[in-house]
């Protein structure tokens, strides 16, 4: 298995260009599944997890194609030639769930595997499902698999969330788009992938409005069309690389990166004493050697608040700060396993259930560490940049499904910082 070998203490310089958002881009992947035309996605990230969802909708009948130069992916479901995701496909990526609404709104019928609990929680999929049967489908689960069928087509519905889900508001919308009628999806989340799912759905001809906020309306229409659609910058991914600059000191540019999606976090490193201004088409992060960072204390929250999938790499800045930070992880029920990680390289951290308390020490010391997932293994790099000495993060392949080139990048301004391939 590769490892990632970090010598800490090397201030980061320079540019990070920021690619298309992971999370957004699997669901327009799904999206391609809508519509007998091409779609062609700009800005396309190239991960593991943007690869496995190509090899799914292959396994259906998508026709695909990289084209590396401009990084833009070419989806082409003339015809859905299977309407089933096997368990190890699903298994192996959540977010290969989502194929069920397309294939149920496209072919009438799917069969998808339950995707299953992971590293960060048992993640249930009960509101993906109650939607689908609000719309009219027949919803079965036999061994392991959503049976789900609405041959005669999908009906609007009026769909409130009891509490806010990313993947159920997409998931829905992707569905919905192709039933008779209007849906209005209520309390729906309001995260800035949504609306680029909304963009790119509308740029297929599809009518929804208001996504980005927590009412969306959509008016079904029968049928798709092709579309060129450019993925949202991936905010995670831009406050990965600003946390890592805070944590090394430096001064970097984020190019790409979306200052309005990042309100939260830029609020958080202010506070941490981060120098964090909009520049251009980008975010410039700035901490001085030698000036200490501030303990600041949050929650995680759905967007606009404090994303769940930068709650790691805050973590991680956080062990350095002076004084005692709070962080509250209110999305994911077991969401700290990096916390005895850090502690490995010197950190003093207490967790009590969804809370921990981060006591800022003086320095870090390279060790040996392993990631958890793919958020978690993020904040040890960003730990081992900043500590002294060598770290070495094992089981990388978390990394490689969310991080594309993230060693290049680093490396690129400045970091010490290598790959070591492994045997398997
Ligand atoms: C997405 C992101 C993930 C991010 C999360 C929250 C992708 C591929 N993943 O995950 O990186 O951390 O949003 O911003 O886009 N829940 C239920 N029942 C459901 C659906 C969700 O109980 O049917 C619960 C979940 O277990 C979790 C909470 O709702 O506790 C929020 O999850 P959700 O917003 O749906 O996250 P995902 O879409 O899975």
């Amino acid at each position: 298995m590769d490892r990632i070998v970090i010598t800490g203490g090397a201030p980061l310089n320079g540019v990070i260009p920021i690619y298309g958002a992971k999370n957004s881009a699997l669901k327009l992947q799904a999206a391609s599944l809508l519509s007998a035309e091409p779609l062609m996605l700009e800005n396309m990230p190239d991960l593991a997890d943007t690869r496995f969802m190509t090899q799914l909708l292959q396994s259906l009948g998508v026709e695909i194609t990289w084209i590396k130069e401009t990084r833009t992916l070419r989806m082409h479901a003339a015809e859905i030639l299977s309407t089933i995701a096997p368990y190890d496909q699903v298994r192996k990526m959540r977010a290969s769930f989502n194929v069920l609404g397309p294939l149920l709104a496209r072919a009438g019928h799917a069969t998808v595997s339950l995707p299953g609990g992971c590293a960060i929680g048992a993640r249930p999929v009960d509101l993906h499902l109650k939607a689908f049967e609000a719309m009219g489908a027949d919803i079965h689960i036999e061994q392991g698999y959503v049976k789900a069928a609405a041959l005669r087509g999908l009906k609007g519905a009026a769909i409130e969330f009891p509490f806010v889900s990313v993947g159920a508001t997409e998931h829905t919308m992707l569905a919905a788009v192709l039933a008779q009628g209007e849906t209005v999806l209520k309390n729906a989340a309001c995260e800035p992938e949504i609306a680029d799912l909304a963009d790119c759905l509308n740029a297929m001809g599809a009518r929804v409005e208001g996504a980005g906020t927590a009412e969306i309306h959509i008016q079904g229409v029968t049928s798709l069309k092709g579309a060129k659609h450019a993925v949202v910058a991936d905010r995670i991914e831009a406050g990965t690389y600003a946390m890592a600059a805070a944590a090394a000191g430096g001064n970097v540019l984020l190019a790409g990166a979306r200052f309005e999606h990042l309100g939260a976090m830029i609020k958080f490193l202010r506070e941490a004493g981060v120098q964090v201004d909009a520049e251009g088409r980008g975010l410039r992060v700035v901490r001085k050697r030698g000036q200490r960072l501030k303990a600041a204390s949050f929650e995680t929250a759905a967007f606009p608040g404090f994303p769940t999938d930068l709650q790691a790499q805050a973590m991680a800045l956080m062990c350095l700060a002076d004084g005692e930070s709070r962080i509250k992880e209110t999305i994911f029920e077991n969401r700290f396993m990096h916390a005895p990680e850090l502690t490995r390289l010197g950190a003093k951290i207490e967790v009590h259930g969804n809370e921990a308390v981060v006591t800022g020490v003086e320095k870090l010391a390279g060790a040996p560490v392993m990631a958890t997932d793919l958020r978690a293994s993020v904040s040890l790099v960003i730990a081992g940049l900043a500590a002294e000495g060598e770290t070495i993060v094992n089981r990388v392949y978390h990394l490689d499904r969310g991080f594309e080139g993230l060693e290049a990048k680093l490396a690129a301004c400045g970091a010490q910082i290598a790959r070591q391939r492994g045997e398997d």
